[in-house]
C-alpha cells in the first residue's frame, strides 16, 4: 500500500484519531474466504495507519486443525495475496503475527468455547473482545447461544465484549426476527454490529456529510427539486464459487434486502440531529418505513423485476449462463438481476420514484447514485441547443472511481447560443492522494471502538425484510412461470426496461 502524499495536508493525519483500547478479535470461520480476503489484510493496514492498540491479538477458531504457526503463515499469505506485495515480510506483519492465536473445534461443541475462554484469560489484552461471525449463517444463533452458555457475552467489569454478524441476517422476516431474538438473550443491542460492508464504504459515508454537511444541497433535496432517483450496483463477476450459499439467496436477499436499502435509507433520510448512532439510525428507520409496500396479498410484485443471466460475453470473455454455473441447479429460478421501483409516503419524497437495479454479469463493475432534478420550468434555450435539455444530475459513485459528479447545461463557446451538458467532479483519489480504505477496515475499528452507527440495526434489519420477504413469497408462489432472462454482458432483461419506460424514463448509461 502506498501511504499518503506528506504535503497533502487535506490528508489524514489532521484529524485526532482514536485508537480502541486492549482488543483480542476472535474470528469464527478463521480459515474462510472473508477471513482470508478482508479480515486479515483489513487487521493488518489498521495497523500500519496505527490504528490498532498495542495490545491487540487475534483467536482464529475454524475445524480445521491448525496450530498457531501455521495460521501465522496463513495470515502471511492472505497478506501477499491481497494486501501489497511485500506485506509479509514487514515488521508490522511479523509483531501482528506473533499475536496470532489459533483454536480448532467445532462451533457446535460446548467444549470449544470453555477452550475459548481459557485462551482468552492468558492474553493480555482480552479486556475488549470482538467476536467475528465469519461462518455461514445457519450456525449463527448457534454460536451466539454457546458464547453466552460460557459467560463469555458477559462484559468483563473492566472491558467489554462485542459481536459482529455478518450478512446475511436471516433469509426472511421470520428468521431475522428470531436471530434478533436469540441475539438479545445474550448480548445488548450495542453489543450487536451488524455488518454491512456498503456502509463502510467511504461514498456511501460521504453521503452524509454531502448531504448534512454542506448548506446548499438539502434544501434542493426533495420532491419540488428532484425528478427520480437511480441506484445501479452492477457487478462484472458471476456466481463464482459461491452456487451453494446463492441458490437460495438471490440478487434480492444477497443486496437489496442490505446494501441497496441501506443506500436508500441514507439517500431519503431527514437530518438527523447529531452524528451519533441513534440519531442517525433512527432517520435511517424513519425513511424506510416510509417505503410503500412492494406487493399486496400475493400477488406478483408489480414494480419488480427479476432475472437470470445466460451465457454471454463480460470483458471480452466468453461466460456460461448462470444454469451452467458450478453446483447450480440446471432448473433454478434464482434472480441474479433485480430492478425495482419504489416510492417514499412522507412529505420530502411522495411521488418521487427510487429506481433500485443490481446484477452479476453486467457490462460493468460500478456503484453509484444516480440523483435527476427536475427540469426547469421553462425551457428558454430550446431553440440554442441541438439536443433537448438535459436535466440536472447529481452522480455520487460509489465504486470503482470513487467521486462525485455534477451534470449541469452551460454554453458552448463561440459566438452563438449554443448549449450543452458539462460535468463538474470530485475524485476521491485526485483531491485526498493516497488510497481509499477498505470498508472492513473503517468498520472492524468502529466495532472497536464500540460505535455502531455503520452497522445496522435490529428494527432496520427487520423492517427490510418485512418490504423483501412478500416479494420473495410472491415469487414463490408463482414459482411455475419462467423467470425472464438477459444476456451476460447485457444491462439486464427488457424487463426491467419497461419498468422505467413506463414512466417516460430510461436507465442510465453506464
Ligand atoms: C456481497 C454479496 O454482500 O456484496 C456479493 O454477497 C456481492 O454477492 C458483494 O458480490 C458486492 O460487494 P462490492 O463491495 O464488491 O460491491
Amino acid at each position: 500500500m502506498t501511504g499518503p502524499a506528506p504535503d497533502n495536508p487535506l490528508h489524514d493525519g489532521l484529524r485526532i484519531e482514536p485508537t480502541p483500547g486492549p482488543t483480542t478479535l476472535v474470528i469464527f470461520g478463521a480459515s474462510g474466504d472473508l477471513t482470508r480476503r478482508k479480515l486479515l489484510p483489513a487487521i493488518y493496514h489498521l495497523s500500519r495507519r496505527g490504528r490498532l492498540p498495542a495490545q491487540f491479538a487475534v483467536v482464529g477458531i475454524a475445524r480445521s486443525v491448525m496450530t498457531d504457526e501455521e495460521f501465522r503463515q496463513q495470515f502471511r499469505e492472505s497478506l501477499k495475496e491481497f494486501a501489497s506485495a511485500n506485506a509479509a515480510a514487514d515488521a508490522v506483519a511479523a509483531s501482528l503475527a506473533d499475536r496470532m492465536y489459533f483454536v480448532s473445534g467445532e462451533t457446535s461443541d460446548a467444549g470449544l468455547y470453555q477452550q475459548l475462554a481459557t485462551k482468552l484469560n492468558e492474553i493480555d489484552g482480552a479486556e475488549g473482545v470482538l467476536f467475528y461471525l465469519a461462518i455461514p449463517p445457519t450456525v449463527y444463533a448457534s454460536v451466539i447461544q454457546n458464547l453466552g452458555a460460557v459467560g463469555l457475552a458477559q462484559p468483563p467489569e473492566r472491558g467489554w465484549r462485542r459481536i459482529i454478524v455478518e450478512k446475511p441476517f436471516g433469509t426472511d422476516l421470520a428468521s431475522a426476527r428470531e436471530l434478533n431474538h436469540i441475539a438479545h438473550q445474550h448480548f445488548s443491542e450495542d453489543q450487536v454490529f451488524r455488518i454491512d460492508h456498503y456502509l463502510g464504504k467511504e461514498t456511501v459515508q460521504n453521503l452524509l456529510v454531502f448531504r448534512f454537511g454542506n448548506g446548499m444541497f438539502e434544501p434542493v433535496w426533495n420532491r419540488r427539486y428532484i425528478d427520480h432517483v437511480q441506484i445501479t450496483a452492477a457487478e462484472t463477476v458471476g456466481v463464482e464459487h459461491r452456487a451453494s450459499y446463492y441458490e437460495g439467496a438471490g440478487a434480492l436477499r444477497d443486496m437489496v434486502q442490505n446494501h441497496l436499502m441501506q443506500v436508500l435509507a441514507l439517500v431519503a433520510m431527514e437530518p438527523p440531529i447529531a452524528f451519533t448512532a441513534d440519531s442517525v439510525r433512527d432517520r435511517k428507520m424513519d425513511a424506510l418505513l416510509a417505503v410503500q409496500p412492494l406487493t399486496n396479498d400475493g400477488e406478483k410484485p408489480p414494480a419488480v423485476v427479476r432475472a437470470q443471466y445466460r451465457q454471454g460475453w463480460v470483458n471480452g470473455a466468453e461466460v456460461p449462463g448462470y444454469l451452467d454455473e458450478k453446483g447450480v441447479d440446471p432448473k433454478s429460478k434464482t434472480d441474479t438481476f433485480v430492478a425495482a421501483r419504489m416510492y417514499l409516503d412522507n412529505w420530502r419524497w411522495a411521488g418521487v420514484p427510487f429506481y433500485v437495479r443490481t446484477g452479476k454479469r453486467l457490462p460493468k463493475r460500478t456503484t453509484e447514485i444516480a440523483i435527476q432534478f427536475r427540469r426547469p420550468p421553462l425551457e428558454i434555450f430550446r431553440r440554442a441547443s441541438q439536443t433537448p435539455v438535459a436535466p440536472d444530475l447529481l452522480i455520487v459513485n460509489v465504486q470503482p472511481d470513487e467521486g462525485i459528479s455534477l451534470r449541469f447545461e452551460a454554453k458552448l463557446p463561440g459566438t452563438r447560443m449554443q448549449i450543452a451538458p458539462v460535468m463538474m467532479n470530485f475524485r476521491y483519489g485526485t483531491t485526498f492522494g493516497g488510497e481509499v480504505p477498505e470498508a472492513y477496515e473503517t468498520l472492524l475499528l468502529d466495532a472497536m471502538l464500540g460505535d455502531t452507527t455503520l452497522f445496522a440495526r435490529h428494527d432496520f434489519v427487520e423492517a427490510s425484510w418485512a418490504l423483501i420477504t412478500p416479494v420473495l413469497d410472491a415469487w414463490h408462489a408463482h414459482a411455475d412461470e419462467p423467470i425472464p432472462t438477459y444476456e451476460a454482458g447485457e444491462w439486464g432483461p427488457v424487463e426491467a426496461d419497461r419498468l422505467i419506460e413506463q414512466d417516460t424514463r430510461g436507465w442510465r448509461t453506464l
